[in-house]
């Protein structure tokens, strides 16, 4: 084979949203030579669908918030199954990093009197959202861009990573991968990685995800030794658009409901005071007159049930349409124009306003929107050191969503952002320490990455195979019936068998035309990771024989308090074969069990 084009840096972070960016920064600033890969242009990541804002304890609105609230309230909305860790080192420095990116030149919403502005979000005892209007992920990809480019950072954009490659002892020392422009493969070593390549969710019919999530690095992860933990964890958020069907799973920011934003059925019932659990009950609203009280005087005493976290709000709203009490679209009605003014609307909304008018002709100040869940975000992933982010493959580090561990079961609207924002900030140094800590020169098997140049090829050696159009749009519909929002025993083993066929399918895709910017090969390049994340969803959510947090079964309708007690832990043994054991929560330290314990209300 011909020279491959190689890059040699101490840290390469493989993915740009806010985890990667974040991370880039670290290590720069740390003055590691650093690269930034990216599969797309920089600037579109999925972070920017986090629109109602970034969940730090300030205290701006709310002077009696801090951050053993919020670390309570993260652990309870992820049903206990959070790593205790992580969830503490975010509530405890998630607002410095705000007040850093506000130093970098974000521009938040302001109170009266000049402080950043904080929204209400399901499942936070008080309004802790930092934000901008609802592009908050936006300003947040901005403003770090910013300090990323004034560094330096070099960044590889529209680089597709394949594979990582490790070397003699073991070490992710390299990774292969190619241009989407021009289709030239290229190679990069590095004494660290960073995988910060964010959801999954274009694996599912309906989502709010945009192209580029399909796994990669959950998948890169796992072949290359990672351990995966409760993978089964997706998130349904409960709003996303329903028609017309062509934007079908756009996401409607949980802020609409934050600022005011109530859910109705097709009898003009708020259903929500249907579904309160008894874990939320002390804190909830349960007549109208109450949760309006709370919306109009915003006195922080019972909060509307709009505002539970969205395992429980999304659970509802399918229940619902189910009844045969949905819109005419198969959702709810979300309406905030009866609660508050035009005027208000479009200063809080502006992205909500317009998206409604040019996609759906609805205009949000006079009418109801109609919304239903869309597959948002993965809780999933891969097992990380909560410190310094390090995966359990050495040389690795892993940030943001692609990690597993911080939400648990269920993740709060908002803790994204900050999530983003806390480990991107450590896995950048974690991976810097290791980098400098490492001793010779990363090198890799040149064998070995023909062999992965050859793999990403061979589509092309293929005459009148299958499509991968084709089975991209099959798989997402399987998902979405089989491995969906509620699940069951005989769908979840129906879904592993298709998956299987899938495989097959997949070893006969073939695509025509060259290798500049085509489409239909970079999807055949972008399947492997598509399989390997739905078997490791499926395999969770088979062994997971209960409900918790965003992994509903139909057959098991409850929590079973043993199985709250573990992750389910996913990997390739030494032999190549794919395990999953149940394994025991870290355990938590005796002064913040406490926390649930009193009554921190
Ligand atoms: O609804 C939203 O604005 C999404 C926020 C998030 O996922 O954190």
């Amino acid at each position: 084979m011909a020279d491959l084009e190689t890059h040699d840096f101490d840290v390469v972070v493989i993915g740009a949203g806010g985890a990667g960016l974040r991370a880039a920064v670290e290590a720069k600033q740390r003055g590691l030579r650093t690269a930034l890969v990216c599969k797309s242009l920089l600037g579109k990541a999925h972070t920017v669908m986090a629109e109602g804002g970034a969940a730090a304890a300030m205290g701006n609105v709310w002077s009696e918030d801090n951050w053993q609230i919020h670390f309570r309230d993260t652990m309870r909305g992820g049903k206990m199954l959070n790593n205790w860790r992580m969830a503490q080192l975010h509530a405890q420095e998630a607002p410095d990093r705000i007040y850093e990116l506000e130093r970098w030149g974000a521009l938040f919403d302001r109170t009266k009197d000049g402080r950043i502005l904080q929204r209400d979000f399901g499942g936070h005892r008080y309004a802790r959202l930092a934000h901008v209007g609802d592009r908050t992920g936006l300003e947040l990809i901005r403003t770090l861009q910013q300090r990323a480019v004034s560094l330096g950072i070099e960044v590889f954009m529209e680089c597709k990573i394949l594979r990582l490659l490790k070397d003699g002892d073991g070490r992710v020392s390299g990774a292969v991968g190619y241009w989407r422009p021009t289709g030239d493969f290229v190679a990069f070593t590095a004494k660290a990685f960073v995988l910060a390549t964010g959801s999954v969710g274009k694996s599912w019919k309906y989502t709010s995800n945009s192209w580029e999530s399909t796994g990669d690095g959950h998948a890169m992860a796992f072949w290359a030794g990672a351990d995966m933990i409760d993978m089964e964890c997706v998130q349904f958020h409960p709003t996303g658009m329903v028609w017309p069907l062509s934007v079908r799973g756009i996401l409607v920011t949980e802020g609409v409901r934050g600022d005011g934003g109530v859910l109705r059925n097709s009898e003009g019932r708020r259903f929500m005071f249907d579904y309160i659990p008894p874990m939320f009950a002390a804190e909830t609203a349960d007549t109208e007159a109450e949760a309006d009280r709370w919306y109009d005087d915003h006195i922080n005493n019972r909060r509307p049930p709009e505002l539970l976290p969205r395992d429980e709000v999304a659970r509802s709203i399918n229940s619902e349409v189910k009844g045969g009490r949905g819109s005419p679209h198969g959702g709810v009605f979300l309406d905030i124009a009866t609660r508050r003014t035009a005027e208000y609307i479009r200063r809080r909304l502006p992205s909500m306003y317009h998206q409604f008018k040019e996609l759906a002709g609805v205009d949000i100040t006079a009418e109801a929107m109609e919304v239903g869940p869309t597959c948002h975000y993965i809780m999933g992933g891969i097992r990380v050191d909560a410190d310094t982010e390090a995966t359990t493959v050495p040389g690795l580090f892993a940030a943001g969503e692609v990690a597993g561990g911080m939400h648990g079961a269920n993740r709060l609207g908002g803790n994204s952002l900050s999530d983003l924002l806390v480990f991107g900030r450590r896995a950048g140094a974690g991976a810097s320490d290791y980098a400098e800590g490492r001793s010779g020169t990363p090198t890799i098997d040149r064998a070995e990455t023909d062999a992965v140049v050859a793999q990403a090829l061979a589509p092309f050696e293929r005459d009148g195979g299958e499509s991968p159009y084709d089975i991209q749009a099959d798989l997402q519909d399987k998902m979405q019936s089989l491995v969906g929002i509620i699940r069951t025993e005989s769908e979840l083993v129906q879904a592993l068998d298709e998956l299987d066929r899938f495989r097959e399918r997949l070893s006969t895709v073939s695509v025509t035309g060259g290798l500049a910017y085509n489409p239909g090969w970079n999807l055949a390049t972008d399947l492997p990771s598509m399989l390997t994340v739905t078997t490791l969803v499926t395999r969770g959510a088979i062994e997971r024989r209960e409900s918790r947090g965003g992994h509903t079964r139909d057959d098991y309708p409850k929590p079973d308090p043993e199985l709250g007690k573990v992750n389910m832990v996913q990997r390739l043994d030494e032999r190549g074969e794919h395990t999953l054991t149940p394994e025991p929560l870290l355990v938590m330290p005796p002064e913040l069990q406490a926390l649930f314990e009193e009554d921190a209300h």
